[in-house]
């Protein structure tokens, strides 16, 4: 392995993200494959960077570029993104760093060379401030709930790169447990034998639910599954339930234990009063997962918030309707606007989970995020019928 591939391995990450509209924590695995960790680690880091700075970064390039940023080939331009990025963190000296891009820029092409060299070596001489900016819209309206000093350490700790999550039990290896979360564990390196990759405020959400090994429980937006699993593993009966058929499919396969259903959970192929205990992780912008999936930031404006909140309104409604009299409903999101929080909670009668939970209180609910401890963002309340 070179610098070389690290930097090719980062702007490949970049280039799925970007134009195919992947996860970057998907990606960022599967494109460092067979690398030795800790090129993985370089390629993935760079990555993660150039992805939280992508506007300011794309600003660069196209004030230093020759040519307009819209006619420079899509491999190049990510890995030009990549060299700028790390150009900006001023912990490399500037002529490795273009060496090291310039080697990759020529694999893709030979004539790439000189541009790239020219490129890199203008922004080199005046290097930017690459910091990442929350968006105005953002901050504006998560000051509905939130102070500016929090919104500030909100912002901090999601633009730091996350420890690995994981949930099982027994020998946990290098990864510490998360107080008061069953089964979470943080750390770095390979993942230990029985367990599986879910971030504490996920499991979190499983554990609110609370479910017993005679209960009939409704997963109502489930796929891929990852809660679902946990539900299983509680002894009781889990239908799950997803709009998306694809992503049902697979998360069939991966959760055999649930009885799967394709269907809208505005609409529900069940009774009313069906269900003993309804988790409803609702579809959301994800801003709780910034660590993860930086992108996040450039893909989500006000409209999806909007558009989301409402959803997540119809589909409690819904879900509330599944539930037996004395039953529980969980309204779990992994994001932090208060229109997909609160706001779609309010006037429900809803609660924080009964755990010792980190994080705080919410009127009403309970958050979870990455200022308050080592978790994503999730907002979790509880509704008794
Ligand atoms: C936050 S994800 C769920 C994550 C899942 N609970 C887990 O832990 O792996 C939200 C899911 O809602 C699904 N969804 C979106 N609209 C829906 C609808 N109208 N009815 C049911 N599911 C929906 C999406 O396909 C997506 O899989």
């Amino acid at each position: 392995m070179t610098a070389a591939d690290a930097r090719a391995a980062a702007a490949r990450i970049v280039g799925r993200v970007v134009r195919s509209g992947a996860y970057s924590n998907v990606v960022s695995r599967t494109e460092t494959e067979g690398m030795n960790p800790s090129d993985a680690g370089v390629a993935r880091g760079l990555a993660y960077d150039t992805l939280r700075s992508l506007p300011q970064i794309d600003a660069e390039v196209r004030q230093r570029s020759s040519r307009p940023i819209e006619r420079i080939d899509g491999a190049l331009l990510d890995l030009l993104r990549v060299g700028v990025a790390e150009l900006g963190r001023r912990d490399r000296p500037d002529a490795l760093t273009v060496d090291a891009v310039v080697r990759a820029a020529k694999r893709l092409d030979r004539s790439y060379g000189g541009f790239t060299n020219g490129v890199l070596r203008t922004v080199a001489r005046a290097l930017p401030d690459l910091r990442p900016v929350m968006p105005g819209w953002l901050r504006q309206e998560l000051s509905r709930e939130f102070a500016e000093p929090e919104i500030d350490a909100f912002w901090e700790a999601s633009m730091a790169s996350p420890e690995l999550g994981i949930r099982g039990s027994g020998d946990a290896g290098g990864f510490e447990p998360v107080a008061g979360i069953e089964g979470a564990h943080v750390g770095r390196g390979p993942i230990p034998e029985g367990f599986v990759i879910q971030d504490p405020a996920s499991v979190a959400v499983g554990l609110a639910v609370d479910a017993r090994p005679d209960e009939v429980v409704l997963d109502m937006s489930a796929a891929p599954g990852g809660k679902t699993g946990q539900l299983v593993e509680t002894g009781a009966e889990v239908v799950a339930c997803d709009v998306h058929e694809r992503r049902t499919r697979s998360a069939a396969r991966r959760v055999p234990g649930a009885s799967w259903v394709v269907a809208d959970g505005r609409t529900p192929p069940f009774p009313d009063g069906t269900f003993d205990a309804v988790l409803l992780d609702a579809p959301c912008t994800g801003f709780g997962t910034l660590r993860r999936r930086p992108e996040i930031i450039h893909r989500s404006g006000p409209d999806d918030v909007r558009r989301l909140a409402r959803l997540a309104g119809e589909l409690l409604e819904s879900a509330l309707r599944c539930l037996r009299p004395g039953g529980r409903l969980v309204y779990s999101v992994c994001t932090v606007t208060p229109a997909e929080t609160v706001d779609v909670v309010a006037g429900h009668d809803a609660r924080p989970p009964d755990l010792d939970l980190p994080g705080r209180a919410l009127d009403p609910g309970w958050l979870l995020a990455p200022h308050l401890g080592p978790t994503d963002g999730m907002f979790i309340a509880v509704i008794d019928r």
